[in-house]
C-alpha cells in the first residue's frame, strides 16, 4: 500500500466560469457574442446545483474541493463591489463545510470582468492595485469560510493564449510569432499590424511583470484582513525533458526556466503554499510515441513527479491544484489517474511536501476556445438535460481518496 500523510486533501477542482453558467459580463462571454469562441451558455448550471453536485463529490470520498469566484460577479464596475454575489459564494462554502470538504478558493481563474478587460486589463499600470482590492475584499467577505485562497491560475497560459499566440482574448498575437517562420506575406502582414492585432514583445512583457505584481501586492493585501490565511499561486507547468543529448538536455533547461521558474522567482517570496496544474510535457530528441488524450496531448501522467520535485526548490508546502484527462469514452481516465498518484506519492518519499490532490475536473465543462465536447469529469454532463452521471473511474479515484493511498 503506498501510503499519504495523514490529513492528506482529496477531491476535484472547478473554474466558476466553466461550469457555473449564467455568466455574462466577462471578457470571453463578448468574444463569444462576437463569435470568437464558442458560447458558454448555462454551462452545467453548477451556479444553481452546486449542493446536488458537491453531494456528488462527497458521495466519491472527497475531503476537499477547489473551485473559483468569479470576478466579474463580485465587482460588475471598476470599484463597485456586490455583496448579494459574495453572499452566494459564502453559501457555496458553507455547503462545503456541511459536507465536511476543505475548500480552496481561486480568486482568478481566466476570465476577466468585461469594464477591466475593455480597459485594457493587464496591460494598464495600475492593473496590479486593482487585483489586490479585488483580492482584499474577496478574502474580507469569506474568512470566516474559508482561509485558502490561490490568488491567480496559470498566469502565463493566460499570458501565452492572450498575448503571444493569440487564441483567447484579447486574441492578440505577438509580433515575433509571425516572422519566424514567415507564415504571411509582407503586406499580409502590415495589415493585421496595423490593426492592432500583433502585440510587441515588450508589451507583453508588461503583462508578464503585472501579473507577478498582481499576485504579490494580493498576497499582501490578503493578509492585512486574514493573516492566519494559506495563500498560493497556481503554476501551470509543461514539462520539458530531454534524451541524454547535451544540447537536448540545455534546450530543455532553457524552456523550463522561459515556462515556469521565470515566473515563480518573481513570486515565490509572497506565497504560503504553491499550486501545480500537470497536464503536458514535451522531450526532445525522443523516439518514443505516447498515446493520447482527447486534447491531442501525450498520455505521460508520471511527469507529475518531476514537477512536483521541480518545485520543490521553493521550499514551500505543494499541492496539486489540478491534473486529469480529457477522456470522452472513460477507457484510460481510471489508469491515467493511478498513474498519476503514484507519482505523486513518489514526490512525497523524494522529500516534496505535498498536501493535497485536486483531480480536473469534477464535473465535465466548458473547455475554453474548444467549448464543450471535451470530457474531463469525474461526473458526465449531459448539457440538453443536465443530467449527471458518474464515470466508472470516479470510483478508483474514490478508493484512492477513502484509503489515503494506492494499493
Ligand atoms: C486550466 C483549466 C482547463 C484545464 C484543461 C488548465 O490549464 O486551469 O481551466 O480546463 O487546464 O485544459
Amino acid at each position: 500500500m503506498k501510503k499519504f500523510p495523514p490529513g492528506f486533501f482529496w477531491g476535484a477542482a472547478t473554474a466558476s466560469y466553466q461550469v457555473e453558467g449564467g455568466i455574462e459580463n466577462t471578457d470571453w462571454a463578448q468574444a463569444a457574442r462576437e463569435g470568437r469562441v464558442p458560447e458558454c451558455g448555462r454551462a452545467c448550471d453548477h451556479y444553481n446545483r452546486y449542493e446536488e453536485d458537491f453531494d456528488l463529490a462527497k458521495s466519491l470520498g472527497h475531503t476537499a474541493h477547489r473551485l473559483s469566484v468569479e470576478w466579474a460577479r463580485i465587482e460588475p464596475e471598476e470599484g463597485k463591489f456586490d455583496e448579494a454575489a459574495l453572499e452566494h459564494y459564502r453559501n457555496v462554502l458553507r455547503a462545503l463545510q456541511a459536507r465536511g470538504l476543505h475548500p480552496c478558493v481561486t480568486l482568478w481563474h481566466f476570465t476577466l470582468p468585461l469594464w477591466f478587460s475593455e480597459k485594457g486589463g493587464f496591460e494598464r499600470r495600475d492593473a496590479p492595485e486593482i487585483f489586490a482590492r479585488y483580492a482584499r475584499y474577496v478574502v474580507d467577505g469569506l474568512k470566516e469560510e474559508c482561509h485558502h485562497f490561490s490568488t491567480i491560475n496559470e498566469p502565463i497560459v493566460f499570458l501565452s493564449n492572450g498575448w503571444n499566440r493569440g487564441t483567447w482574448p484579447p486574441f492578440k498575437r505577438l509580433a515575433l510569432l509571425d516572422l519566424f517562420p514567415i507564415t504571411n506575406s509582407g503586406r499580409e502582414y502590415m495589415a493585421r499590424y496595423r490593426k492592432g492585432l500583433f502585440v510587441p514583445f515588450l508589451r507583453s512583457l508588461r503583462v508578464f511583470h503585472n501579473l507577478a505584481r498582481a499576485h504579490n501586492q494580493a498576497y499582501d493585501a490578503i493578509k492585512e484582513v486574514l493573516l492566519a490565511s494559506d495563500v498560493s499561486i497556481v503554476t501551470h507547468i509543461i514539462l520539458f525533458r530531454a534524451n541524454g543529448n547535451p544540447i537536448n538536455t540545455l534546450i530543455a533547461r532553457i524552456m523550463n526556466w522561459w515556462w515556469t521558474h521565470r515566473f515563480m522567482k518573481r513570486v515565490y517570496k509572497k506565497c504560503d503554499s504553491i499550486g501545480l496544474n500537470y497536464y503536458i510535457q514535451k522531450k526532445f530528441g525522443d523516439a518514443a510515441t505516447y498515446a493520447k488524450t482527447d486534447m491531442d496531448w501525450d498520455i505521460y501522467p508520471e511527469g507529475i513527479y518531476d514537477c512536483l520535485m521541480m518545485l520543490r526548490r521553493y521550499g514551500k508546502p505543494l499541492f496539486v491544484s489540478e491534473a486529469g484527462i480529457a477522456d470522452a469514452k472513460d477507457d484510460r481516465r481510471a489508469e491515467y489517474i493511478r498513474r498519476q498518484v503514484e507519482g505523486t506519492w513518489r514526490a512525497i518519499q523524494d522529500g516534496a511536501d505535498v498536501r493535497g490532490h485536486y483531480y480536473w475536473s469534477l464535473l465535465d465543462n466548458y473547455e475554453w476556445a474548444l467549448g464543450f465536447e471535451k470530457r474531463f469529469g469525474l461526473v458526465e454532463i449531459d448539457y440538453t438535460t443536465l443530467e449527471r452521471k458518474i464515470r466508472p473511474s470516479a470510483f478508483v479515484y474514490k478508493d484512492i481518496c477513502e484509503s489515503n493511498g494506492l494499493t
